[in-house]
C-alpha cells in the first residue's frame, strides 16, 4: 500500500474542499502613496500599475478598494518640503495627516494605517535624526518618531507603524500616544525589517532613497534569523499590537517561525521589488499571472495573518468575481 495524495487532487471541488489556506480580499492592505497637489493620479515608472494621488483624488482609491472589497489601506506620504529633521512629517497640515482626515471622511469605516518613519521627508533620506558623521541618532529621533504618531492618531488613523528600526520606539511611542489620550491608537510593528535590495522601486516611489551610506545601521542583516526573532520578542514587550517581517517572499522562514513563537497577529508586507519584480516577469510572458496568487498564499501559508500588498485591488477583485 502506498499514499495516494492524487485522490483528493482530483477535481475542482475536492480540491477546494481540501485546501489548507484561503485567500480572502480581507487579508489584504493596500499601500498608497500621497503626494503634494492636485488632480495628481500619476504612474510610478518603476512600479507598474501603481500611482502617486492627490488628497483631492483619493476617492477614486476609495471606490477602486470598495470594488476590490479591500477594507485596509497603509499610507504614505510624499511632502513638497524636505528638511534635516523632517518637520513636514508631524506637521498637522501635512499631506499624509490630510489625506488620513479625507479618508476619514469619506470611508468611516475604512480601517487606516499610517507608515510611521522620516525617510520621506529628511533631506538626507535617512529614517532618523544624524550626527556630525551621518550616524542616525537612536534616542533623539524618538521624540520625533512620536510627534509624528500622535499627529497622524489626530488626523484619525486606527494604527501607527513605525518602519525607521530605531531601537526602543515601540515604547516611546506607545507612552506618546497613551499620554496624548490615544490608547486604542494601535502599533503595527515593522519588527522584522531587514536591509534589502527590494525596497529599490519604493525608495523611487516616495522619493525616500538615503543621499549618501544605506541603512544598514539600523535595518537588520538579511542574513539573521535568530535576530529576527530577537526584534520581534522586543516590540512586543514594548507594547506593539501586531508585528510584521519585511519583505515577504524571502523571509518565509522569519513568518514561519515567528508566528509559532508568539501568539500575536503577523502581516507579512510584499514589498515594492517583489511586486515590480513579478508585474514585470509577467507583462513580459515570463511568468503567468497566477504567480501573484501563489506568491501571497505562501506567506499566509507560512503564518500571515495580514498581506501589505501593492496587488491587493487586482486580487481581490479576481477573488470577488469568483
Ligand atoms: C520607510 C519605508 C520603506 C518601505 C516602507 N517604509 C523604505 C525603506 O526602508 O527604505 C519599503 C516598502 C516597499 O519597498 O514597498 N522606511
Amino acid at each position: 500500500m502506498f499514499y495516494r495524495g492524487r485522490r483528493l487532487r482530483k477535481n475542482p471541488v475536492i480540491r477546494q474542499l481540501t485546501r489548507e489556506t484561503q485567500l480572502s480580499p480581507l487579508d489584504f492592505v493596500y499601500p498608497i502613496f500621497v503626494a503634494e497637489g492636485e488632480n495628481l493620479c500619476q504612474p510610478i515608472p518603476s512600479m507598474p500599475g501603481v500611482f502617486r494621488w492627490s488628497v483631492d483624488r483619493l476617492g477614486e482609491v476609495l471606490a477602486r478598494m470598495e470594488k476590490a472589497g479591500v477594507k485596509a489601506c497603509l499610507l504614505f506620504g510624499i511632502p513638497d518640503h524636505k528638511d534635516e529633521i523632517g518637520s513636514a512629517a508631524w506637521d498637522e497640515n501635512g499631506v499624509v495627516q490630510r489625506a488620513m482626515a479625507q479618508i476619514r471622511r469619506l470611508s468611516p469605516e475604512m480601517y487606516i494605517i499610517g507608515d510611521v518613519c522620516m525617510c520621506e521627508y529628511t533631506s538626507h533620506g535617512h529614517c532618523g535624526i544624524l550626527d556630525e558623521t551621518g550616524y542616525v541618532k537612536n534616542d533623539e529621533t524618538l521624540g520625533y518618531l512620536c510627534r509624528i504618531a500622535v499627529s497622524y492618531a489626530r488626523a484619525g488613523v486606527d494604527m501607527v507603524a513605525p518602519s525607521d528600526m530605531m531601537d526602543g520606539h515601540i515604547q516611546a511611542i506607545r507612552s506618546a500616544l497613551d499620554e496624548a489620550g490615544f490608547v486604542n491608537t494601535a502599533i503595527l510593528g515593522y519588527s522584522a525589517k531587514f536591509a534589502s535590495g527590494f525596497y529599490g522601486p519604493f525608495r523611487d516611489a516616495a522619493d525616500s532613497a538615503p543621499a549618501f551610506g544605506d541603512r544598514k545601521a539600523y535595518q537588520m542583516d538579511p542574513a539573521n534569523g535568530r535576530e529576527a526573532l530577537r526584534e520581534i520578542e522586543a516590540d512586543i514587550q514594548e507594547g506593539a499590537d501586531m508585528v510584521m517581517v519585511k519583505p515577504a517572499m524571502p523571509y518565509l522562514d522569519i513568518l514561519k517561525a515567528g508566528s509559532e513563537a508568539y501568539n500575536i497577529p503577523f502581516a507579512a508586507y510584499q514589498v515594492s521589488g517583489e511586486y515590480s519584480m513579478l508585474k514585470k516577469a509577467i507583462e513580459e510572458g515570463l511568468l503567468p499571472p497566477t504567480v501573484v496568487e501563489e506568491s501571497l498564499i505562501a506567506l499566509k501559508r507560512a503564518g500571515a495573518r495580514w498581506l501589505i500588498t501593492y496587488f491587493a485591488l487586482e486580487v481581490g477583485e479576481a477573488l470577488k468575481n469568483r
